[in-house]
């Protein structure tokens, strides 16, 4: 982790809004719009132009309220400590396309697997606060698989029937209360996801949606959720393998239509592993994000070849739908084999900056799947760069070009909303090399700045080329002004 030292930058005591400029929501629904901001505390927050109908709170910063009519608000929101100042226009568009931005937050998966319960979901949401992570925009507290009835088993814990009388899907004995657990998230200016699947079992055998969507819908807004991955599993054997295009659908036609229905937004994350090119239809049927590949588990050794594929499917990326290449997987790491039981994950530093650094230049989802009670300094770092999360929040949406530099380095261009580019250039070969680049050979303008953002310093002597010795499984993330 040596090398980790060099690339942290101290975060500034002086307030910066960390938050998108835009963010969009349906019409009717309730707001809960946290303003991310970094800079020592206390902080407060103020917005001019903030529509009638919300408010915020100065010392949280959560705007919440509901908006009935379609349009635009351009908010600036203003946040102050005893430093100085921080600005930032925010559009806030009340339409039909919501997740504007990538969505940001964790899930409970590749850390507890089935071992999640209430207090883990809540001890993480507490530890999202706490670690400081909602300072730099992440929001969503997902509980994925294992929170519903486990089918023929006489566990009395996670056993027992999956319905009552009326149909409604029931928890097991971890999560007592979900409607309790969406309100302690939510109180803290964070949002709350769960986890379905459109067969009758889900991937880990426990109770899923089928025959059932409209209710479990309906149920999942009622408890207050905010998110929904719904996940394909055992949808197999209903439709008994088949996988043309009307059959890969429709489960999700009908699980979209229904959740745009509920009296909140509820985003949905598709999980169906990329069948029937999902990135080509997954927003028609009611989709903000949808994996484009099975998992990326354990096999951390995979990120380059999963990104590179992730990325092919760049013209899919846009505000409101995202390509999903699964979780950053840093820190102390679970298995779903062992249940739970993190440790440490098995990736050099450079190979953490790379994902992290692939992940915004493609505008993933930014979800962190590792223990939130074990974030050390060094994975806080790389989870919470903003100049580095800007790149992925930025508002044109897009995914990052791939231009290949050789056999094994590759750079990625991104353009910004502010006209300026975001340039990875990346190592995935076993050995250290020397990378150079010519901007003009990435049909780039001259720049007049070119910044190293995990650096936060501007490199005098990039105005044509830019060279670097890169570790094996390494990258820079650079962001360049043209003149
Ligand atoms: C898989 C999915 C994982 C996780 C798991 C739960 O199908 O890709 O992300 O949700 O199911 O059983």
């Amino acid at each position: 982790k040596e090398e980790a030292v060099i690339l942290t930058p101290k975060p500034s005591p002086k307030p910066r809004i960390n938050s998108a400029r835009v963010f969009g929501v349906r019409p009717g629904s309730p707001v809960l719009y946290t303003i991310a901001a970094s800079g020592q505390r206390p902080l407060w927050f103020s917005a001019e132009n903030l529509p009638e109908g919300l408010t915020l709170n100065r010392e949280t910063g959560q705007i919440t309220g509901k908006l009935a009519k379609r349009g635009e608000h351009k908010i600036t929101m203003v946040a102050t400590n005893d430093l100085g100042e921080a600005r930032k226009e925010l559009r806030l568009v009340v339409g039909d396309t919501i997740a504007l931005t990538p969505p940001m937050g964790w899930n409970s998966w590749n850390c507890w697997a089935c071992a999640v319960d209430d207090k883990k979901i809540r001890d993480a949401a507490d530890a999202m606060i706490k670690s400081g992570l909602i300072n730099h925009g992440y929001q969503y507290v997902n509980i994925d698989d294992c929170w519903m009835v486990r089918l023929n088993s006489d566990d009395p814990v996670v056993g027992g029937p999956r319905r009552d009388e009326a149909g409604r899907l029931l928890t097991n004995k971890r999560f007592p209360d979900m409607k309790a657990l969406t309100d302690y998230i939510h109180a803290k200016g964070l949002k709350a996801g769960i986890y379905t699947s459109p067969g009758p079992f889900t991937c880990a055998g426990f109770a899923g949606a089928y025959q059932h969507e409209a209710h479990d819908a309906k149920q999942f807004a009622d408890w207050g959720f905010d998110l929904l991955k719904y996940d394909w599993c055992s949808y197999g054997d209903v439709v008994q393998g088949k996988q043309d295009l009307d059959t890969l659908k429709k489960p999700y036609i009908l699980m979209g239509g229904i959740l745009k229905k509920q009296d909140r937004d509820i985003l949905l994350n598709l999980c169906q592993y990329g069948m029937g090119d999902v990135w080509k239809w997954g927003a028609e049927v009611g989709g903000q994000s949808w994996r484009t590949a099975g998992d990326l588990g354990f096999e951390l050794d995979r990120i380059f070849e999963v990104a590179l594929k992730n990325a092919e499917h760049r013209d899919y990326s846009r505000p409101g739908s995202w390509n999903d290449p699964d979780y950053l997987q840093i820190g102390y790491i679970g298995d779903a084999s062992t249940g739970g039981h993190p440790k440490p994950c098995p990736i050099t530093p450079s190979e953490q900056y790379a994902f992290m650094s692939l992940w915004c230049l493609m505008a993933s989802p930014l979800f962190y799947s590792g223990d939130m009670g074990r974030l050390d300094e060094f994975t806080l770092n790389v989870l919470c760069n903003p100049e580095v999360i800007d790149v992925n929040q930025d508002a044109l949406g897009q995914c990052a070009k791939v231009l290949p530099l050789g056999d094994e380095q590759f750079a990625m261009v991104k353009d910004l909303e502010d006209g300026s580019r975001a340039v990875g250039l990346f190592n995935r070969g076993e050995l250290a090399t020397d990378v150079a680049v010519k901007w003009s050979d990435l049909k780039l303008p001259e720049p007049k700045r070119v910044r190293d953002l995990w650096r936060h310093k501007d490199l005098d002597g990039a105005v044509t080329q830019f060279s670097a010795k890169l570790p094996r499984h390494a990258g820079v993330l650079l962001r360049l002004w043209a003149k």
